[in-house]
């Protein structure tokens, strides 16, 4: 069994530090809200600590899931940051969804410390960290990723390398990407269906079955006609990650027009309130315009 840090218990890194506690590893915690850890650790065997430094000694792993990037530095390299409390040979691995060039940025001071360094992102959302079954992209030293995998491998479904520090964060811009179109794809089509006095609900019965389908077509259409947008992933934490696609777009010359407009329209349902809301909730833009023509 192995002594770990994970820093950051919100909505992902709570069950995943979690997994890591039953599964028997010492886990010393440390969230910002301190009330928090506090809950967690009421709720799991494991330490809390006042900063990431402190959290971090002694520690083999530490595990990072923040907001953004700003968060992320704050927290591994900021004056009582991670990096300052770790010690040589040990290891990074950051889940947060962030920049494959802030990635690039923390990997390289920590090997100027001989801290390893893994790009972790993840897919799966909410249920998929509260079951122990995301889906983790990788970027890093082979190594590492090898050492770092029956750790991951305790709240993940799928774990994979995708190439160096960087890459694990490029795939899950991929993975951004093709939700935004297919999402509002999926709105469009339940917006067309009704405005053609069709039964919503039984159109999607019917082309589920076929080409059509999709994880969004499942889990969402209901929800969707429903006008429940209350759960799921909010449109603000898409709104980073589209953020951060589109500005590498920029720099790998990608052409994104379809992610672009979406994001547009994300800052619409923002304007609606909807910052929290599931990004199924472009479905209720389209309603609103509707109601303006
Ligand atoms: N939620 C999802 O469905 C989902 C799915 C895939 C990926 N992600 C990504 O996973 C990451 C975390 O998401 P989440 O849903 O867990 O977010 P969350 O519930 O808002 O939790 C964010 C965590 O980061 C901490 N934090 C933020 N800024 C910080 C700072 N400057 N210093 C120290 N701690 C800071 C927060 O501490 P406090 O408690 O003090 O606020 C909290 O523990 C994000 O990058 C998100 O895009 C989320």
């Amino acid at each position: 069994m192995t002594t770990v840090a994970f820093i950051g218990l919100g909505v992902m890194g709570y069950p995943m530090a979690g997994f890591l506690a039953r599964a028997g590893h010492t886990v010393r915690v440390y969230n910002r809200t301190t009330s928090r850890a506090q809950q967690w650790a009421g709720d799991y065997p494991g330490t809390v600590w006042p900063t990431p430094a402190e959290a971090a000694q002694g520690a083999e792993y530490v595990f990072a899931c923040v907001g953004n990037d700003d968060d992320l530095r704050e927290v591994a390299c900021g004056e009582r940051g991670a990096f300052a409390g770790m010690s040589r040979g040990s290891l990074f691995v950051d889940h947060t969804t962030a920049s494959a060039n802030v990635a690039r940025e923390l990997a390289a001071l920590a090997a100027e410390r001989d801290i390893g360094f893994l790009d972790a992102p993840v897919s799966g959302g909410q249920a998929g960290a509260e079951n122990g079954a995301l889906t983790v992209m990788v970027g890093g030293e082979p190594d590492d990723y090898e050492r770092a995998l029956p750790l991951i491998d305790h709240y993940a479904r799928a774990v994979n390398r995708l190439g160096p520090v960087g890459s694990g964060q490029l795939c899950k811009m991929v993975n951004q990407v093709c939700i935004a179109g297919v999402v509002q794809g999926l709105a469009e089509g339940l917006h067309f269906a009704r405005a053609a006095g069709l039964d919503a609900e039984q159109v999607v019965e019917v082309i589920s079955k076929g080409a059509a389908q999709s994880w969004q077509m499942e889990n969402r259409y209901q929800t969707m006609l429903a006008g429940e947008y209350e759960h799921g992933f909010a449109v603000d934490w898409m709104r980073k990650d589209l953020a951060i696609v589109l500005d590498e777009a920029q720099r790998n010359g990608a052409l994104l027009p379809v992610t672009a407009l979406v994001d547009q329209f994300y800052s619409e349902v923002q304007a609606l309130g909807g910052g929290r809301w599931d990004t199924s909730s472009l479905f209720a833009r389209l309603t609103n315009v509707r109601s303006f023509d």
